[in-house]
């Protein structure tokens, strides 16, 4: 006979106790409940599947130095950086011209150095009036190691001595001293990249500042964008600016009036504006 007690209650639940404790000490063992249970029904706790072990937590990775991760992008750019700060470095290093040659032979940044045969460094005489810094060096010069000298050189040299100027004049009132942005010959010509301008900017300067030219001479687009850092050679030429403190005449390259004959008009007048500013 069962006892209803209400245990939600302190009341039911302390009598509830009370009651338990009285059966206790009467000797009770056991509850039967009102509804007998099948024992058979039962689950056969011998043949119940063991218990799978509790899942053990993953180990932690052993303690390793943070590394941020960073796109591709972000890793060319910081080579880039890293590229033009040692590019700035060794040129800044450079007491005169040979151990800017010197500095260019020891850099390894510039991927097209790779395919060149030679560093071009430069022709002509330092200290001469007027600098002519042009693109690259082409099949020619590459297998030479002197800047301009394959036909857009000779067309160079025949445009200089009709205003009275040459590499090797031994009087520098009359000399010129070229070089180029780049002074290793890119693959199948192709124009140097940004990047690769950027490389080569502070060796350009620093070989500006140890030549001392009174004008500087740019042929074509890339001398344009290295020293100017604009581009557009067809808008710029004729027009005096300054670079690195010195007056700059941008022109169209000897390549191209190769190509453009009639542009040789524009070009003719271009070297009578570097005739009169030299007096
Ligand atoms: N074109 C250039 O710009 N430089 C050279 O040395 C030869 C061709």
């Amino acid at each position: 006979m069962g006892i209803d007690l209400d245990i939600s209650t302190p009341e039911g639940w302390h009598a509830a106790l009370a009651a338990l404790r009285w059966q206790m000490e009467l000797g009770v063992d056991e509850f039967i409940g009102d509804t007998p249970i099948n024992a058979y029904d039962l689950p056969d706790r011998k043949a119940a599947p063991a218990e799978a072990p509790a899942a053990t937590p993953p180990k932690r990775a052993a303690a390793e130095p943070y590394i941020p991760q960073i796109s591709p992008a972000e890793r060319a750019a910081q080579a880039a950086d890293a590229a033009v700060a040692d590019a700035a470095a060794r040129a800044a290093a450079a007491a005169n011209l040979d151990a800017l040659r010197e500095a260019l032979a020891g850099y390894d940044h510039c991927e097209v150095k790779k395919g060149a045969r030679n560093l071009v460094f430069s022709d002509g005489r330092p200290g001469a009036r007027v600098l002519i810094l042009g693109e690259a060096p082409g099949r020619d010069e590459d297998l030479e190691g002197r800047p301009f000298v394959g036909a857009a050189g000779q067309l160079l040299d025949r445009m200089f001595a009709a205003i009275g100027l040459s590499r090797d004049n031994p009087d520098l009132q009359h000399a010129l001293y070229i070089t180029n942005v780049m002074p290793w010959r890119p693959p199948g010509n192709r124009d140097p990249s940004p990047e690769e301008i950027a490389m080569m900017r502070p060796f350009v300067e620093r070989h500006i500042t140890l030549a001392a030219p009174d004008v500087i001479v740019l042929m074509g687009n890339t001398p344009c964008s290295a020293l100017l850092g604009a581009k557009g050679i067809l808008r710029l030429r004729g027009t005096w600016t300054e670079a690195l403190g010195r007056p700059v005449m941008p022109m169209t390259h000897p390549a191209y009036l190769l190509r453009n004959p009639v542009a040789k008009r524009e070009a003719w007048a271009d070297l009578l504006a570097i005739k009169a500013r030299l007096g």
